[in-house]
């Protein structure tokens, strides 16, 4: 099976939070299990990564597994070879490839032509591993998803993607406050909705950050720039003014836990107070991203 959207975890995801909680709790307790020993993961970085890389490399090796760093620029991809062709290379040498790349397609076409799973480690459409990390350190910390209220406040862009669709899957209250023409996309909205009927999860998408955190059990934010949009900057950095995460917005959201992928652009979609205050929990986001990469790592590539 392959992981490029976040709805692919749809059978999954509860094996993989327990899976995720039990690997924790042995790593705490100094207990490695090379539960992938031999095993190999490629990781194909189109962008830059701190979190994404250091986890999977480090979830490998606690596995007993290794992880392979490779940059387009260094490989026949960047000189012409063609995607399908490098998936079914990459297939022959290595148990599972993961991919950050600037196109959601070309993740799709790699998965379509690979015999080995593929995982999406950030696309331009979904970051389904930073959002099943997220729902994982949100159950953790309320002891269940169903019906918590968490309330996205800045860019419709890939980490809200993910959040959206996850959340329509896992029965949770998602609320988000966009500038007007940031907003998710209209089909994965769409694609929400339809999942929120059968799940009970409730779907906003407003443009009023106030409205959207109202009794909300999570805040969550993430850069006004992302990767590949760095010609938008002047732009966004006016567009986005208003939908800042600081300590006004959060006297509306009194018993709010405050989340943010990372990097932050700290001063701009969050105030230093904020993210250093005690309703920070980025660290522990940043920290389960290892532990549920591990998890997925496990279930997809078929444990010892
Ligand atoms: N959150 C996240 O994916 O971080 P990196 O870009 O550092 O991998
Ligand atoms: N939305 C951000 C997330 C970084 C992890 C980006 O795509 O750059």
């Amino acid at each position: 099976m392959h992981l490029i959207s976040i709805l692919d975890m749809e059978g999954i995801i509860e094996e993989v939070f327990s899976l995720a909680e039990e690997l924790k709790h042995r790593a705490k307790r100094g207990e490695l299990e090379e539960l992938l020993r031999g095993r190999t993961l490629a990781m194909i970085f189109e962008k830059a990564s701190t979190r994404t890389r250091v986890s999977f490399e480090v979830a490998m090796a606690q596995l007993g597994g290794h992880a392979l760093y490779l940059s387009p620029k260094d490989m026949q991809l960047g000189r012409g070879e063609t995607i399908a062709d490098t998936a079914r290379t990459l297939s022959r040498y290595v148990d599972a490839v993961m991919i950050r790349a600037y196109r959601h397609g070309d993740v799709v076409e790699l998965a379509r032509h690979a015999s080995v799973p593929v995982i999406n480690g950030l696309t331009d459409l979904e970051h389904p591993c930073q959002a099943a990390s997220d729902f994982f350190t949100m159950r953790e910390l309320k002891g269940r998803l169903r019906g918590v209220k968490l309330a996205y406040v800045g860019d419709g862009n890939n980490v809200c993607h993910s959040l959206l669709l996850g959340s329509a899957m896992l029965g949770i209250k998602f609320s988000c406050a966009t500038p007007p023409g940031y907003e998710p996309q209209e089909s994965i909205v769409e694609r929400a909705r339809a999942l929120a009927e059968e799940s009970g999860a409730e779907i906003e998408v407003l443009h009023s950050p106030r409205e959207a955190v109202a009794g909300a059990d999570f805040v969550y934010t993430d850069v006004w720039v992302s990767m590949g949009q760095e010609s938008e900057a002047e732009r966004r950095m006016r567009d986005f003014r208003g939908y800042q995460v600081n300590s006004e917005l959060l006297r509306h959201a009194p018993r709010a836990k405050v989340m943010h992928c990372l990097p932050a652009k700290r001063g701009y979609e969050i105030t230093d107070e904020v993210m250093d205050g005690e309703a920070s929990i980025v660290w522990e986001q940043a920290e389960n991203r290892l532990h549920v990469q591990k998890a997925i790592l496990v279930r997809l590539l078929g444990g010892g």
